[in-house]
């Protein structure tokens, strides 16, 4: 990096950090405080899971000791209390997406059952034999199996549009296949592989212009970005609360009313329904036609905290520290001999992944986590990716605004390790 590149970067950083304590934010999360083979924890893989503050821990303590009852479905108060916080909760998620009505929100289990849900539910059900339904090249199995299946049981066919060697998307290639009137435009906001931020307000103008559905995958989008997705103009956007700070086996699909509401029921049960009788059933109206069975309550009501604690701390501040400590990162990352980073796209965020010459990305991981270091290593569930960059597998160093540059420094310190040991 040039002189000026860093003392740029440098004030960003402390823009970012005079919005917030980072060491004050840390205490914030628990587990940050563990030792990892007598050594402090460095957790450099929230892409696959973030960790959870205090706050959202404590509000699933407090919903089981408190109010713990079944939604919906009682008189008493316990049910009704139950209720309005796991309703509050849907209407904090619309809130943070800023979708116009929080029947929107369908309370799923993460972002591959909203997938699925939108395959299943919708898509499959417009396929003939010979559509297409359009993916990105970057995408993460749970944004490619689910079309599959559909369009195996309907002879329609996946369209790929091929990314760049930086890891973007390829947006001429994209209005090709759009010009062809896929059913269903469904990409990554941000991928996981590579981190790769894309340009999907532009996406969805362009889906828009051609009459094509869109849906964006957001799970690595929403833990970093501010999401508007009337801004964004989509027609689905969902995530997972794991990777938002926020509890496991929640998520959410947002769906624009109109489109949503043309969701076929996905699983049958209570909750969905109106009536009941052996010859005929009746549907309940959105969300909760697509909400068979008892929700995950104690989930959505730590979601609607991690969502509170979000907003506590200021998305932009939280956006800005963590671009300026990528930005610090991807610079510590290149001094080290033989590191090449996958995926250099202009607008990345949380990700850096990498490849050593001569070490396997497992032993990687498995030499860091001598050091307290947990990294990603593998192919991070985007098989497509790898290949398309002619790698078996990549180490994964991904970040969230807990992080520090000295955790960084660390991490470098051991990479070069690596590096020196296998030469
Ligand atoms: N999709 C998650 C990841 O990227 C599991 O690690």
């Amino acid at each position: 990096m040039t002189q000026l590149e860093t003392s740029f970067l440098d004030s960003r950083y402390a823009a970012g950090k005079g919005q917030f304590d980072i060491e004050s934010i840390r205490e914030d999360f628990p587990i940050l405080g563990r030792e990892i083979r007598g050594q402090p924890l460095i957790y450099l893989d929230s892409a696959a899971s973030s960790q959870k503050p205090r706050q959202v821990i404590e509000a699933l303590g407090e919903y089981y000791q408190t109010c713990n009852a079944n939604v919906h479905r009682g008189v008493h108060t316990l049910s009704q209390e139950a209720t309005d916080l796991y309703e509050g909760a849907r209407e904090k998620i619309r809130a943070f997406v800023n979708a116009e009505k929080v029947e929107e929100i369908v309370f799923v289990r993460g972002t591959t059952e909203a997938l699925n849900l939108v395959a299943h539910s919708y898509v499959r059900d417009l396929l003939e034999p010979g559509d297409e339904i359009a993916v990105s090249g970057m995408e993460h199995h749970s944004n490619i199996v689910p079309w599959q299946l559909i369009c195996q049981k309907r002879s329609a066919r996946l369209a790929v549009i091929p990314i760049t060697d930086e890891g973007e998307i390829d947006l001429r290639e994209l209005d090709k296949v759009l010009k062809r009137r896929p059913k269903i435009l469904t990409l990554a906001h941000v991928s996981n592989a590579l981190g790769t931020v894309n340009p999907v307000k532009q996406i969805v103008k362009m889906a828009k212009a051609r009459g094509v559905t869109v849906c964006i995958d957001g799970a690595q989008g929403a833990p970093h970005l501010p999401v508007d997705v009337q801004e964004l103009g989509c027609d689905f956007y969902c995530f997972s609360g794991h990777k938002a700070f926020g509890p496991t086996g929640i998520g959410i699909l947002y769906g624009r009313f109109e489109v949503l509401n043309k969701l076929s029921p996905y699983q049958g049960g209570g909750e969905m329904i109106l009536s009941v009788t052996f010859e005929k059933s009746t549907y309940n109206h959105l969300p909760f036609r697509l909400e068979a069975g008892t929700p995950n309550i104690a989930g959505a009501i730590g979601l609607g905290s991690a969502v509170d604690y979000l907003n506590q701390l200021g998305l932009p501040a939280l956006g800005a520290y963590e671009d300026a400590l990528l930005d610090y990162a991807t610079g510590r990352l290149l001094e080290i001999e033989g590191l090449k980073i996958i995926g250099t796209a202009s607008s990345k965020v949380g990700v850096m992944s990498f490849v050593m010459d001569n070490v396997h990305p497992h032993d990687i991981g498995t030499i860091l986590d001598q050091r307290g270091i947990a990294i990603r290593t593998g192919h991070h569930c985007a098989q497509p990716v790898m290949d398309r960059f002619q790698v078996p597998a990549t180490a994964r160093a991904s970040i969230a605004f807990y992080n520090t540059r000295e955790e960084i420094d660390e991490l470098c310190t051991a990479l070069q390790e690596v590096g020196r040991v296998f030469r």
